[in-house]
């Protein structure tokens, strides 16, 4: 491997959103280092067992899993611009998206080819996801930093619930309210963010993350732990990781 070439072809992607290790000492410039946060998360082993990774953007979540053995599908939008985010501040957004010269699937391509990863990208909204789009049913799937860009997480975690083989597992880290949280710690409440957010639609506290799930038909539903990964992110802050099990 070349390592020169490889850093000079990180570089050329400016939009890295995840911390990659990859060979050669190079690390991409991500804006979200969740290096800390995967074995706070995901069972160190895996061996035998398929997983797919939701929203996978640069791939870390899918490189994790398949680090601990599993055989990985990994789906995202095609483009940015193909996410439901709020028709509002629309216009906004895309130019931000021009400016940072984002492109879903290149840092991933990069990151992919680097570490010789056999994780297959598949082109899927969450939304549309079946065992017959990602090979088969799945035992593990892993979906971080995506409930706040929905409208309809309970959809988006029914299409997952059908993907996951009996007793298979989904694994969640998503960001939240704190303050909401502390105020209501029982009841569900989100933030409604689409008139001053061009990402996000719920905020969701605690209370309303653990429910989602258990709406959408999950059974077992915990929480593994508060996480703050280091981040250069608008989305810096708390974030939670969830499990929950279909039923077997
Ligand atoms: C904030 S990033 C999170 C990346 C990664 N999942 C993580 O936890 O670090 C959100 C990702 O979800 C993807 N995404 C947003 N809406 C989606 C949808 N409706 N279907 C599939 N992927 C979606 C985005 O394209 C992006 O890759």
């Amino acid at each position: 491997m070349d390592v020169a070439d490889l850093r000079r072809r990180v570089a050329a992607n400016d939009g890295w959103y995840h911390t990659i290790e990859l060979p050669g000492g190079v690390l991409t410039p991500g804006q979200v280092d969740l290096r800390t946060s995967a074995p706070k998360l995901l069972p160190q082993s895996l061996g035998g067992q398929r997983a797919l990774d939701v929203g996978t953007f640069d791939g870390f979540w899918a490189f994790e899993l398949e680090r601990r053995g599993a055989t990985v599908v990994a789906i995202d939008v095609a483009e940015l611009d193909h996410a439901q985010w709020p028709p509002l501040n629309r216009p906004r957004l895309l130019r931000q998206a021009a400016d940072w010269n984002m492109q879903l699937g290149r840092g991933f391509a990069i990151a992919h080819g680097a570490l010789g990863s056999s994780v297959q990208r598949v082109i899927s909204d969450v939304y549309d996801v079946t065992p017959e789009t990602i090979g088969g049913p799945v035992d593990v799937v892993f979906a971080g930093a995506i409930m706040v860009h929905l409208r309809d997480p309970v959809r988006a975690l029914e299409a997952l619930l059908g993907c996951l083989k009996p007793g298979g597992q989904l694994i969640q880290m998503e960001h939240f309210s704190l303050r909401n949280t502390l105020l209501s710690p029982r009841r569900p409440t989100g933030d409604f963010q689409p008139l001053r957010s061009e990402f996000n639609w719920m905020l969701a506290n605690l209370s309303l993350l653990k429910a989602w799930p258990w709406a959408a038909g999950f059974t077992d539903v915990q929480r593994i732990g508060f996480l703050r990964p280091p981040s250069s992110n608008p989305m810096t802050g708390w974030y939670v990781g969830l499990r929950s099990r279909k039923a077997a």
